[in-house]
């Protein structure tokens, strides 16, 4: 029964550092929230400085992130919140808890970009201190990132802009969700 006029689901963007995850999670949000629905980026960045700031980047505590924040994705898509989470969840095994845990109020948007093009970006300079040593077990460099064997959406970052990346993930909520049910 939607609760906002809309029902709860979560899109789970999963990538690279550098990958684009957070800007079309944003983009996303601002644009269903101006239509009147209620969407929420649940973000990686963010998580890690509240409710996950005692985890490191070990791969134990990188499963016990997508644990506690799949969970948190879950009460809110009860509450009937549309959730757009953008982790680099680089587990093929974390993401099949994931869809375990949601159904078919989940799904998986693999935002793939080739390392090289993400080392070139590097928005907040990350891959550069990583390779410099600086920052241990950096996705991509020093700890793997398992490229999402079924997701539900691949779009090629790289290949597009950011306005054709958005446009293809509205398409794709329309497509499999009822976000104008009022
Ligand atoms: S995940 O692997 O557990 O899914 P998460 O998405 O929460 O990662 O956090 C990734 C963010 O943490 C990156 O965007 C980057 O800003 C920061 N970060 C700091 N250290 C690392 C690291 N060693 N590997 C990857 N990201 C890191």
């Amino acid at each position: 029964m939607p609760r906002q006029g809309h029902e709860g689901f979560v899109l789970w963007f999963t990538g690279l550092s550098g990958v684009g995850k957070s800007t079309l999670a944003e983009g996303l949000s601002s644009r269903l929230n101006s239509r009147g629905r209620i969407a929420y980026v649940l973000d990686g960045d963010v998580l890690r400085t509240g409710l996950s700031q005692d985890l490191d980047f070990s791969i134990s505590s990188r499963h016990e992130n997508i644990r506690r924040a799949g969970h948190v994705a879950k009460i809110l898509v009860d509450a009937g919140v549309i959730v757009l989470a953008a982790f680099i969840t680089p587990f093929e095994n974390d993401r099949t808890m994931l869809r375990a845990l949601m159904g078919n109020q989940f799904s998986e948007i693999f935002l793939d970009c080739p390392l090289e093009i993400c080392r070139k970006r590097d928005p907040k300079l990350l891959y550069h201190r990583a390779e410099s040593g600086l920052i241990p077990e950096f996705t991509g460099i020093s700890s793997p990132y398992e490229n999402p064997a079924n997701p539900d959406l691949r779009i090629p970052t790289h290949l597009l802009s950011v306005e054709e990346s958005l446009q293809i993930l509205w398409d794709f909520m329309h497509e499999h969700y009822d976000i104008f049910s009022d």
